[in-house]
């Protein structure tokens, strides 16, 4: 039981083998994941996706990587899931991020950052359903 967000490991992480490592980290970590898979985003969903970030001039860059290769979707279950899988990825700039979290470890730079993690209980809805349908949520 317990709450729910939304991640996705990012195409560079997909990229460089860090999936299995990404995943094991989490799952030790007490997440549950109770949806996942291996897709790639349009530039029409990273545009719709990444929508509040349209404006920002890093805004191209973004959509062309996360659409360049595939990614890891989930949703995972915990108590303060949203809260704790943020303090599990660390920092946006894997410069910033702490020791032992997932960016500080695996992310390559600040827009290629291994991993995303929901930032509110309605983001993580919001995303959730973006990517996945109801009967693919356990
Ligand atoms: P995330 O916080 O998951 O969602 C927004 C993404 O935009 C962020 O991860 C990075 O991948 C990207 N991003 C944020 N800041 C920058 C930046 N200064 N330059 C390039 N990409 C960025």
């Amino acid at each position: 039981a317990g709450n729910k967000t939304f991640t996705m490991l990012k195409p560079d992480a997909v990229e460089n083998g860090y999936t299995g490592a990404i995943l094991e980290q989490i799952t030790a970590s007490g997440f549950r994941i109770v949806a996942m898979k291996l897709t790639q985003m349009t530039k029409a969903d990273a545009e719709k996706f990444y929508d509040i970030h349209k404006e920002r001039p890093f805004f191209g860059e973004l959509v062309e990587f996360m659409t360049r290769g595939p990614i890891v979707a989930a949703i995972l279950e915990k108590e303060n899931a949203v809260e704790d899988f943020r303090t599990l990825i660390g920092a946006t700039n894997p410069e910033e991020a702490a020791e032992g979290t997932i960016r500080k470890k695996y992310a390559t730079s600040i827009g290629e950052n291994a991993v995303h993690g929901s930032d509110s209980d309605e983001n993580a809805g919001i995303e959730g359903s973006f990517h996945f349908a109801g009967r693919e949520i356990f």
